[in-house]
This record gives structure tokens, C-alpha cells and sequence, in this order.
């Protein structure tokens, strides 16, 4: 695989050697907005939103929806072209619950997960009407018991479901282990009492199980077991279940040596296993809900830093110091996520010389991309990561009180900033003063 094809779809680099991005110059942005700079394509993202209907539409004959996992990264003009493209859309907190509102998501097109949430969140979720809840263990069964009595309401429920299956990722991404706090183990007692209790609930009605087996996941064999085994739990209830949510997970590539795994190739896979294990067990095929974060949103995000102090090592290392690090991307140091990188006003040079691309926060830990083959960079240089468009905003901190980056929607023939950079003034902005003696 060539690197460019890490980058939004149509990423090229133009006959100065300029890496050009959704149709605009890598440095032109810098020069517009600074760096370290995120820049969202438009157009990639459509396009991976398009993918996964379309895949599950051709793969799966009963009906399926898909619905964006907002964890990955969310903010309201992406949470509006989400909803333009026709997806659902998955929320953890009341936050991010709070943000698809005031974007207009529809909130019946919204499912809320989480292992623990709080009164003031479900309060939120059953005033909004929220599509469906997903209850995730027996204490919150509880407290919705007492909240929907008490407002009289009537609720969706999917139930979350632990498949009990170890996934070869890292093991802060595995999700349906046994050893996991989210959900209930499909075959342990916890299951057997909620799917009890909500068989003649008056105020909880169950429509669908739910499980999700890890995060950045080649090995399709997993999630086709997980979801298969969602069947076998429906045909345990006796009865069918309308909707199934096997989840999200599909790896992407972030280096060149990664492999590739189609959208379309994940919906066979695991659209074939539903449609076996309904046939086996005599029952009739439920609506399909899948719940893509990493794979739909990461080749959208390009992160641009402009590179600053070097230090050579010499026969060791060879540092080469950018603005931003792991303040807005964690992953390198929590998983030891590798990226690539490109230097994007040169992007045409052959990469003749072996850096450590390093962050500028105060952390040992704090590298960004370790042994990359670039063009020798000098202070000033841009420098672009690919595949950042999950899980590197969401994470972000504000690390030495360092601000976080802005982020631009590029689309053909315009750009704009759809969040401003914070400020220092941003940074204190929360702190009272308090009268000292
Ligand atoms: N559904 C549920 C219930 C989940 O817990 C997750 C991710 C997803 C869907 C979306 O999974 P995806 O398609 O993005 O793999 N911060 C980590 C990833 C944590 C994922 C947690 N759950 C990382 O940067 O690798």
C-alpha cells in the first residue's frame, strides 16, 4: 500500500511536492490556521458513511441501519453530516448526548451506551426520547425501573451482552471479555435475571441485544462468533427479537504494512453468521444495527504539526521535536499505536534519513511516531500524520496547560473551522479565584 492511501480518498501531492488534501494545500491550511491543525474531508467521510450501507444493504437481506459511534470523535457539524448521510448514531454520556441535541440529531435515531450512567444522564436520554437505552448491568436496571414508573413512560432497551471472547488487540481495546466491566455475560446469571425481569415489564420494552467484542479488530472470525451468539441468546428467550447490535470494531490501516480490511468484506462476514444462526434456530431475521466508529471516521483526519527543535544522538536517535503530541493524540503512548507520516511541503523527497517524530509535552512517552524515513526536516517544516480522525480528539488533554488544537471541515473548493483553538485564556477560564489571607 502506498502512504497516500492512508490519507482522505484523492490525497495527492502536486508538482512542487506539496501534499494536497481535499483539493487544499497541506500548507496553506497551516498558514490559515495554524498547527498543530486537524483538518476533517468531507467527502471521505460521506463516502465511508455510503460504504457501510450500502455493504450491509447488499450483504444482510433483512433491514439494517448503521450507526456512527460518536466516541470516536464528535462535534456538531459532524454529527450533522452523520445524520445527512442517514446513520444512527451511538452515545456514551450525556455529553455527547447533550451535543447530538443541540445539533438536531433526531433523538429517536439515538442509542445510549455506558457502564455507569448517572441519574442526571438517564433523566436527560428519557426527556429527549431517545431511540433506545442499553442497559448495561442489573444496578441500572434498577434505576431505570424507578425512573420510568415514576414519569410512566414507556422505553426501548437493548440489553449490552458480554460474548465472553478474548480479542487479539490491545488489551485496553478488548471489550467482550470475560474479564470486562460492560455488560452481561452471556451465559452467567446477571443475563438470566434482566432478561427475566423485562419479559412483562410495563415500563421497559426489550427490542434488541447488543454486543461489541473490542476495538481495531482484522480477525473477522470474531465478530461474526460474537454476533452469532446474540442469536443463540434470542433463541434461548423463546421468542424473537426485533433488533440486533453486533457492535463495531473493524481495524483500520495506520501504517503501510497494515492490512486492509473492507467494509463490504466485515458485513458478509458477519451478516452471513446472523442469517445461518436464524436459520438454525427457526428464527425470523432481525434488524441489524451495527455501530462502526474507528473505520468510518479515521481516514478522514489528517493532523498537521510544524516541526520545531531537533537533537541528534549520534549512533542513538534522532529527535525531531513537533508542536503538538500526545496531549492531542494519546494513543502512541496508552496503546503503542504506530502512525505514519509524510513531510507535507516536501512530500515528493525520498525519506533519506531515520527521525523519532516526538511531542512537545513534558513525558519521556511523549512520541509520536518512532523510526520514520522522512526528507531531513528543518524548523518550520509541516509535517502530517494520517488516520487520526478517531480517537485522538476525544482523548485529548490539556497537558502543560497547552491548547487544544483547531479543526477545519474541508470540502471541495472551501475550508472552514468548525472548532475554534482554545486559548490561554480558555485554560483558566474555569478557575475561581478565592479570597486569601
Ligand atoms: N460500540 C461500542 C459499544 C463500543 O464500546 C465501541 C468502542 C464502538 C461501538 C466503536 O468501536 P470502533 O468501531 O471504533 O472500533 N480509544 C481506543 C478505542 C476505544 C473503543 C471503545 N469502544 C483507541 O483509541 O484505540
Amino acid at each position: 500500500m502506498h502512504i497516500l492511501e492512508l490519507f482522505p480518498a484523492g490525497t495527492r501531492v502536486d508538482e512542487r511536492g506539496d501534499l494536497i488534501l481535499g483539493g487544499h494545500r497541506a500548507g496553506a491550511l497551516a498558514a490559515e490556521y495554524g498547527t498543530p491543525l486537524y483538518v476533517f474531508d468531507e467527502p471521505t467521510l460521506s463516502a465511508r458513511c455510503r460504504a457501510y450501507r450500502d455493504a450491509w444493504a447488499q450483504a444482510y437481506p433483512g433491514s439494517s441501519r448503521v450507526a456512527y459511534a460518536g466516541k470516536a470523535y464528535l462535534n456538531v457539524v459532524l454529527a450533522q453530516i452523520i445524520h445527512r448521510e442517514g446513520l444512527d448514531l451511538d452515545v456514551v454520556s450525556g455529553g455527547e448526548l447533550f451535543l447530538a441535541l443541540q445539533a438536531g440529531f433526531p433523538p429517536e435515531r439515538i442509542h445510549f451506551h455506558g457502564n455507569n450512567k448517572s441519574a442526571a444522564e438517564l433523566a436527560l436520554a428519557l426527556d429527549a426520547g431517545v431511540g433506545r437505552l442499553v442497559v448495561d448491568n442489573l444496578d441500572e436496571l434498577r434505576q431505570l425501573d424507578q425512573m420510568t414508573a415514576a414519569r410512566g413512560e414507556r422505553v426501548g432497551v437493548w440489553i449490552r451482552v458480554s460474548p465472553g471472547m478474548d480479542a487479539h488487540t490491545h488489551a485496553y481495546n478488548q471489550t467482550g471479555a470475560v474479564d470486562s466491566k460492560f455488560g452481561f455475560l452471556w451465559n452467567g446469571p446477571a443475563l438470566r435475571e434482566v432478561l427475566g425481569r423485562l419479559q412483562a415489564h410495563p415500563h421497559l420494552r426489550l427490542v434488541g441485544l447488543h454486543a461489541h467484542v473490542g476495538s481495531q479488530i482484522w480477525d473477522l472470525s470474531l465478530l461474526a462468533e460474537s454476533a452469532g451468539r446474540l442469536v443463540d441468546l434470542a433463541a434461548d428467550l423463546g421468542r424473537p427479537i426485533e433488533e440486533l447490535s453486533p457492535g463495531g470494531g473493524l481495524a483500520v490501516p495506520y501504517t503501510t504494512d497494515d492490512p486492509v480490511v473492507p467494509v463490504s468484506a466485515c458485513a458478509d462476514r458477519v451478516a452471513a453468521a446472523i442469517v445461518e444462526r436464524c436459520r438454525r434456530h427457526r428464527l425470523p431475521l432481525p434488524r441489524v444495527v451495527v455501530e462502526p466508529g474507528r473505520s468510518l471516521i479515521a481516514q478522514a483526519g489528517v493532523a498537521l504539526y510544524a516541526v520545531g527543535a531537533r537533537k541528534s544522538i549520534p549512533g542513538t536517535r534522532e529527535y525531531v521535536s513537533l508542536d503538538g503530541g500526545m496531549a492531542d493524540n494519546i494513543r502512541p503512548a496508552l496503546y503503542n499505536a504506530r502512525y505514519s507520516a509524510l513531510l507535507a511541503n516536501q512530500a515528493d523527497r525520498p525519506g533519506a534519513q531515520v527521525v523519532t517524530l516526538a511531542g512537545r509535552f513534558c513525558e519521556s512517552g511523549d512520541v509520536l511516531v518512532r523510526d520514520v524515513a522522512l526528507p531531513p526536516l528543518e524548523p518550520g517544516d509541516l509535517v502530517a500524520i494520517p488516520m487520526v480522525g478517531a480517537y485522538c480528539l476525544p482523548l485529548a488533554s490539556n497537558y502543560n496547560l497547552v491548547p487544544r488544537p483547531a479543526v477545519v471541515l474541508l470540502r471541495p473548493g472551501r475550508t472552514d473551522l468548525i472548532q475554534r483553538r482554545e486559548t490561554w485564556q480558555d485554560l483558566i477560564n474555569r478557575d475561581q479565584p478565592v479570597a486569601l489571607s
